[in-house]
């Protein structure tokens, strides 16, 4: 272990780490690779710190002595990355498919983290339509609690928005003042087209509406074993139409899932439905 050895505020122990990486991976898919320890130590530290616990053995059995942290617990280790229109060019293909299948109805985000990515599809939408109010449906998810909020609000720096268009920013986003100055807020019309939910997408139990045209499903898997992709997707595909489209993030790959996604082009697959 790479940490144990420096002076640490808090105890903490290789078991410790292993303990962190089982329960996370009980509860939330996500897998992390050995060298996370580091990660999690300064992760977990900020609420240690606030509990005034004083090791991680402690920490974890506070965890397990309270349903309430299970949330904090994983909040605190979640990776959030993310920003408006990242990996862009899924923007044109969403535009295109609007285009040809006009009866679209539903769009699914489902990590969507701090909300740059479903606000992303939901400008594409309003630029589609030519309007705010267009007859589809965004719903936008993640299981962590405090990123929703924040997508919720809807607030962000104001160089979040730096690589937008000046178009973009004008109509889609509002400057604040005063305390809020060096902010921006996405407008209401823009809040109003995406609803935010929280969804384990390893609960295989969502309950959302469907059938589901587009699903953005992007840097998420990566952090999920094989299996459990395949399982996610079978699911998903089981809430698609036909004609729809799943959106992957760069770095994720279902070759070994092609009887449940075909890949259409770069990382847009298509379901495979009997
Ligand atoms: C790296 S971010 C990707 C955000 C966005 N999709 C993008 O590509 O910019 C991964 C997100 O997946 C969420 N996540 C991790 N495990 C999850 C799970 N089991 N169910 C739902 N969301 C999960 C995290 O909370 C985080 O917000």
């Amino acid at each position: 272990m790479t940490n144990v050895t420096k002076k640490q505020e808090f105890a903490y122990s290789q078991q410790d780490f292993q303990h962190v990486r089982d329960i996370l991976y009980k509860k939330t898919g996500i897998q992390l690779a050995d060298s996370k320890d580091s990660m999690v130590y300064s992760r977990l530290a900020r609420r240690i710190r606030e509990l005034k616990l004083t090791t991680f053995a402690e920490y974890l059995q506070y965890l397990l002595s309270h349903d309430e942290e299970e949330q904090h617990f994983i909040n605190s280790l979640t990776t959030n990355l993310t920003s408006f229109f990242r990996e862009a060019h899924h923007f044109p293909v969403l535009k295109r498919y609007l285009q040809e299948m006009p009866d679209t109805k539903r769009i699914w985000c489902a990590a969507s983290s701090t909300g740059e990515e479903p606000y992303s599809i939901a400008m594409t939408v309003a630029e589609s339509f030519g309007r705010f109010d267009a007859p589809i449906e965004i719903i936008a998810s993640d299981i962590d609690s405090k990123v929703l909020q924040t997508a919720r609000d809807g607030i962000y720096p104001i160089e979040r928005i730096e690589g937008l268009t000046q178009e973009q920013k004008k109509r889609y986003f509002k400057k604040g003042t005063g305390t809020n100055a060096g902010k921006v807020r996405v407008v209401p019309e823009l809040a109003k087209m995406v609803s935010f939910t929280q969804l384990n997408l390893t609960s295989l139990n969502w309950q959302l509406p469907s059938p589901i045209d587009i699903i953005f499903c992007r840097n998420v898997m990566i952090y999920f074993d094989k299996e459990t992709q395949v399982r996610i997707l079978e699911r998903m595909v089981s809430l698609m139409t036909k004609k729809g489209i799943y959106v992957a993030g760069h770095s994720e790959n279902f070759a070994a899932a092609e009887h449940v996604v075909k890949l259409l082009g770069k990382t847009v697959y298509k379901p495979v439905k009997r």
